[in-house]
């Protein structure tokens, strides 16, 4: 049976046009309501430490009324954990963070830093929060997240996405779908994102293993055109139909 593909709307850069003027619009708590009645099955808020786009005050609001999920994105710090073990979201997605990035650069590095990572994990486990570790789709950290007991991964498409010859993302496809089929094996719930957009995303949302892709800033750039609602609309019909290819009569939609 094929499993569904599921969408998970990152507002972050909604947060990024308010606070370039410090306003307080477009706000991304509405924008994250607008997204979860177009079709979203969740949504992501990063807050960085360096607080340049989600504010405090955004996933505390959200997390009060969301109708899905709220996926927290944090990096591995006393602060965040401490946010994360208030506010109870759903789902936390642990991210590497560097203050300097543009955005979030490369996957975490479990293998190396298990002890923290592990403890982090049982922490939030403890609090019945789904921990998704958010590493580079190889081996090594597959087995890491493994021994930290974390339900989750989600496999940074990154290297995917910014490919520039066609043989090169090749490549870096089948390092995502070898990921993907070696984690579910391990009985790890596999998820994926980072720099995915309507014309690159079909390839990754036919993984048969994958089952939630995030994505946010292609998302909230095609809304300036066509509006949040038809840009999830058009974006999950290219992943539902990329999921179901091949198997006429059995697209739920
Ligand atoms: N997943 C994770 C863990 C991320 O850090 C990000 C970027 O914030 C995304 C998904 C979404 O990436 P993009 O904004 O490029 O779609």
């Amino acid at each position: 049976m094929i499993k569904p593909i599921l969408l998970g709307v990152n507002v972050d850069h909604v947060a990024t046009i308010r606070q370039a003027r410090g306003v307080s619009y477009p706000d991304p708590v509405h924008a994250a309501l607008q997204a979860e009645l177009a079709g979203a099955d969740g949504i992501t808020m990063h807050l960085r430490e360096d607080r340049r786009h989600i504010q405090d005050a955004d996933v505390e609001r959200f997390a009060a009324c969301t109708q899905t999920k709220l996926n927290f994105e944090m990096a591995a710090t006393s602060e965040m954990r401490a946010i994360a073990l208030r506010i109870r979201p759903l789902d936390v997605c642990i991210v590497p963070e560097k203050r300097e990035e543009l955005t979030t650069e490369g996957g975490l590095d479990v293998a190396s830093n298990s002890n923290a990572i592990t403890e982090l994990c049982h922490e939030l486990a403890d609090e019945q929060i789904r921990v998704s570790l958010f590493i580079d789709p190889n081996a090594e950290q597959i087995d890491a997240c493994a021994k930290a007991g974390a339900p989750y991964i989600e496999l940074h498409t990154g290297s995917y996405a910014e490919a520039r010859l066609p043989a090169e993302q090749a490549v870096e496809l089948q390092k995502i779908t070898e990921a993907a089929r070696y984690a579910a094996s391990l009985g790890i719930i596999v998820n994926a994102g980072h720099g995915l957009t309507r014309y690159n995303v079909a390839p990754i949302a036919a993984i048969p293993e994958v089952h939630e892709l995030n994505i946010g800033h292609s998302l909230i750039a095609d809304a300036m055109y066509c509006g949040l609602p038809e840009a999830i609309r058009q974006l999950r019909k290219i992943m539902i139909e990329a999921r179901y290819a091949g198997s006429v009569g059995s697209n739920p939609q």
